[in-house]
């Protein structure tokens, strides 16, 4: 897959969807800035990518200490002198049990990373590319952003309000050639979904869902959704009456979708 973006920064680079991208994309030729919290994995993977004679740069910062990520974020872009591509992809799936103590803190963390961090990474870069008349904003966003997935308030929440800003945030830039994309991943396999023990259909490998990804951008998709499969369902679902969804989230998950308990530590519904 041919790509024409040169210099490209990825948040929640170090595992997962966004350490994929970041391999393809060094792979075609890309320049890379990648952020996430773990030095190890970071550094790992700038190591793999200039091994096979590509460039990456790290930025170790949590995307949820507001006043560490914008320094890090004007690191990037003094350095970089300014992207091509920007993915804001750190995502952190919680979750939420019923009864418990520690809701209030896990909502709080996932706001702060899933839809504070999300925007600032975009609303930050947008500011030098509308200037610049010139770049491609991307968010990751979820198929759990169409509905409230059971056992997912917070996650399906802050998804949902994210879907909302980069249409909006679509319309604004728009009129400076800046160009803004919305994935939403169905069930991927990464560290994320590792820890699912409730059903994922149409489960999709992460080299297969870089793939797609990359195509989607490549084309200045407003919006891609996959798997097919996922996303053809999830806008029936969408569609559905209230009371055909509560049914089919709790064929789906059983107790689980009503008291949040999944019977496995650090699980979740998360896609
Ligand atoms: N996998 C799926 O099925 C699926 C489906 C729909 C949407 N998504 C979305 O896709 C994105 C990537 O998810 P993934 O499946 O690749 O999950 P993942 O493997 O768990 O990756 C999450 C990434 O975010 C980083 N991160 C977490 N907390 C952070 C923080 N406070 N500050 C900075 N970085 C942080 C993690 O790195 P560190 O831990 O090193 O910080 C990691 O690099 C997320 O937005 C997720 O919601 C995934």
């Amino acid at each position: 897959m041919g790509n024409t973006y040169k210099k490209i920064f990825i948040t929640g680079a170090s595992t997962g969807i966004g350490r994929q991208l970041a391999l393809d994309y060094a792979k075609d030729g890309a320049e890379l800035w990648l952020l996430a919290r773990s030095e190890l994995k970071l550094n790992e993977l700038a190591q793999e990518i200039q091994n096979s004679g590509g460039q990456a740069h790290i930025l170790v910062c949590d995307a949820t200490d507001e006043p560490a990520f914008l320094k890090a974020l004007n690191i990037a872009q003094n350095e970089s002198t300014g992207f091509d591509l920007v993915i804001a992809n750190a995502g952190w799936g919680g979750r939420m049990y019923y009864p418990s103590d520690n809701n209030i803190q896990v909502l709080n963390q996932i706001i702060d990373l899933n839809f504070r961090a999300a925007t600032q990474t975009l609303e930050f870069f947008a500011k030098y590319m509308v200037t610049e008349k010139h770049g491609h904003l991307v968010g990751v966003s979820s198929i759990a952003g169409f509905r409230g997935a059971p056992g997912g308030a917070a996650y399906s929440a802050t998804k949902a309000a994210l879907i909302s800003y980069i249409e909006s945030l679509r319309f604004s830039v728009k009129p400076f050639g800046v160009f803004v994309t919305d994935i939403r991943p169905g069930f991927v396999r990464t560290p994320m979904t590792d820890k699912n023990v409730v059903p994922m259909p149409f489960l999709m490998e992460v080299d297969r869902a870089s793939q797609k990804i990359r195509r989607a951008i490549a084309r200045k998709r407003k919006r891609f959704a996959f798997p097919w499969q996922t996303a053809v369902l999830i806008h029936l679902i969408k569609a559905a009456p209230d009371f055909f969804y509560d049914w089919v989230a709790g064929l789906a998950l059983g107790k689980q979708a009503v008291t949040g308990r999944l019977g496995k530590s650090e699980s979740n519904t998360s896609a």
